[in-house]
């Protein structure tokens, strides 16, 4: 796989995940990451993969972040929308900020991202953008009306942006992880993750990050050229649909 890939929040967790999977694919790699330069810079020196520090959130910063991994890289053919982040609480203890932050960053984000590489794609007649969604978007979660209310958007784009661009060899996609052994998935109270979410996991344990990597670079493949609009789940048999 001869082709320039962007992973935003591709430093760490899934997206570190994602872009090794890319990149052992054949696929040269720019890993987007919004604040932490010292695992950014781990990352790098571990992996040899580029790493474009922007915020995701910020339309402009998007633009000029894309605009350079373009010029050193060359055109993204392929766009994995990942950056996520949580603010926990029940929604009558959220805060505005707390709500606006996770809309910004999970869901605005692919907005301003995905307007950035599209109509190149679209030019050049090819490109593969897949959305990193969630189980908790798919089925809501207690504790998280931001997180689900994103992540649930994404579904939508998804299938929109589908049907805008079929016929221009361009496929979008979404993956909807379920509980991965991240930093994420980890900052949730220990009582709550092994009383409340490991139970009811049929597969009996939290995913892999590369588990969701390589479904990923399944649907960014030239071969998987007829999947588009579509949903992969990879949760471990939590939730079926
Ligand atoms: N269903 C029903 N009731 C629940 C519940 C649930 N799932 N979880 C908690 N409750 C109850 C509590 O037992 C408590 O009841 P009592 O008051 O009767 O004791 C009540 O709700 C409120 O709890 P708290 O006052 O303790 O609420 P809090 O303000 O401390 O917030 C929380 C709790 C932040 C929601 C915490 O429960 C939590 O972190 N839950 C996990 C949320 C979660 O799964 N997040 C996923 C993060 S990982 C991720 O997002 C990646 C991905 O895509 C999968």
């Amino acid at each position: 796989m001869s082709r320039i890939a962007l992973v935003t929040g591709g430093t760490r967790g899934i997206g570190r995940a994602i872009s090794l999977a890319l990149s052992d694919a054949g696929a040269t790699v720019g890993a987007n990451y919004g604040g932490n330069d010292d695992a950014a810079n781990a990352f790098k020196e571990e992996t040899g993969i580029h790493v474009f520090k922007f915020d995701v959130s910020d339309f402009d910063a998007c633009k000029k972040g894309i605009e350079k991994i373009e010029a050193d890289l060359g055109p993204i053919d392929i766009l994995v929308n990942n950056a996520g982040i949580t603010r926990d609480k029940p929604l009558h203890k959220m805060e505005l900020e707390q709500w606006d932050a996770v809309i910004a960053t999970n869901l605005n984000s692919v907005f301003n991202t995905t307007r950035n590489v599209i109509e190149g794609m679209r030019e050049r007649g090819f490109g593969r953008i897949i959305n990193i969604s969630s189980i908790n978007g798919q089925r809501g979660q207690f504790g998280q009306a931001n997180y689900s209310a994103a992540k649930a958007g994404l579904f939508g784009f998804t299938k929109a942006v589908a049907q805008e661009t079929a016929a221009k060899g361009i496929t979008v996609n979404a993956v909807a992880p379920g509980y991965v052994a991240t930093e994420m998935v980890l900052a949730v109270p220990e009582k709550v993750l092994n009383e409340s979410i490991l139970p009811q996991i049929p597969v009996g344990r939290l995913g892999e990050p590369e588990e969701v990597g390589r479904c990923v670079a399944f649907l960014a493949s030239d071969e998987a050229g007829f999947i588009t609009g579509s949903t992969l789940s990879a949760n471990g048999g939590q939730y079926m649909v």
